[in-house]
């Protein structure tokens, strides 16, 4: 599925990078980060889908898996229904394996693993068995290298459904950290210490290493007061955890999933693209200071 006209249009790394300095990228297992907020419609599949395009314009090698039974983040990265052979339920039933559900998409070094409505079921399916938390994780184990014919991966983003469900525990059970976003709206911060609770409940129970990433701040509005209320309310609760980007509200961002594309690549210029390309950066250098200790 890859596009010629994708590469011209995003700020890909002009020269590949060398052989020695790409197998070390690989040989190190991918950073898991989840994107969760059991709020609906704050900006969770938005970011997956363009924090993950963004990344890898500049040279990360990024897979996105689509644990959302909407499966918005698939066809925002315009995946067709019937094309999905194999889907995270697949994964996460244990009848398929992560590799054999991963697409690509018209971003290289971009790659989607689908999700379809079956997702809805999986609680019935596997809530009663006693690895139902750890299904992701146990999935992604193998990712850890390249093998034949896949590349293997810096990034997985995990973009989760509006609620703290199983598949969202899953998530966190296999995330090294949790990514937020957060809209810029009155009831921002309602639901906020429920989600920092659960992710103190997973902490304690299943996955001791999780961290918060980061709260990005989504759908700001400069003509709005009420946004910029929010963004100090938001600082002084959460201080240093709030990523200095904020994403601003841009009809371009809300244009692009019907045509399948991100942002980045449907319009590079915009705001919203700006503002993506500048969380990735955000996103690395956290990265590094996290990684360091
Ligand atoms: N920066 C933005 N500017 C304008 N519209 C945006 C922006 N971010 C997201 N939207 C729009 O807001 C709506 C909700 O966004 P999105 O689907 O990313 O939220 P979500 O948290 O994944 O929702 P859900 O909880 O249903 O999974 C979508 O229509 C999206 O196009
Ligand atoms: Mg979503």
């Amino acid at each position: 599925m890859s596009d010629a006209s994708t590469s011209q249009n995003l700020p890909i790394q002009s020269a590949p990078a060398a052989e020695s300095e790409l197998d070390t990228a690989l040989a190190r297992p991918p950073r898991v980060l989840a994107v969760a907020n059991q709020k609906g419609g704050v900006g969770k599949t938005t970011t997956a889908i363009n924090l993950g395009t963004a990344l890898a314009a500049i040279g990360e090698h990024v897979l996105i898996i689509d644990l959302d039974p909407q499966g918005n983040a698939s066809t925002g990265l315009g995946i067709d229904r019937a094309s999905r052979r194999y889907s995270t339920y697949d994964v996460l039933t244990g009848e398929a394996t992560l590799r054999d559900a991963i697409m690509t998409t018209a971003v290289p070094r971009l790659h989607i693993a689908p999700s379809t409505l079956d997702l809805a079921g999986l609680e019935l399916e596997i809530g009663q068995t006693r690895d139902r938390a750890y299904r992701l994780r146990g999935a992604l184990a193998p990712l850890n290298v390249a093998t034949a014919g896949m590349p293997g991966f810096s990034y997985v983003l995990v973009d989760c459904p509006p609620s703290l469900n199983l598949l969202t525990v899953n998530a966190m059970a296999a995330a090294h950290a949790i990514l937020v976003p957060l809209q810029c709206e009155f009831f921002a911060l309602e639901g906020l210490s429920q989600l920092l609770k659960t992710v103190d409940q997973v902490r304690e129970q299943l996955n001791p290493d999780l961290t918060i990433h980061g709260i990005v701040l989504t759908m700001y509005d400069s003509r709005n007061n009420l946004s910029s209320q929010v963004v100090a309310d938001v600082r002084e609760f959460m201080g240093r955890k709030v990523y200095e980007t904020i994403i601003p509200r841009n009809v371009r961002v809300s244009e692009a999933p019907s045509y399948g594309k991100p942002v980045l690549v449907y319009d590079l210029k915009c705001s919203g693209s700006e503002a993506y390309l500048r969380l990735a950066t955000e996103v690395i250098q956290r990265e590094k200071e996290l990684c360091t200790g």
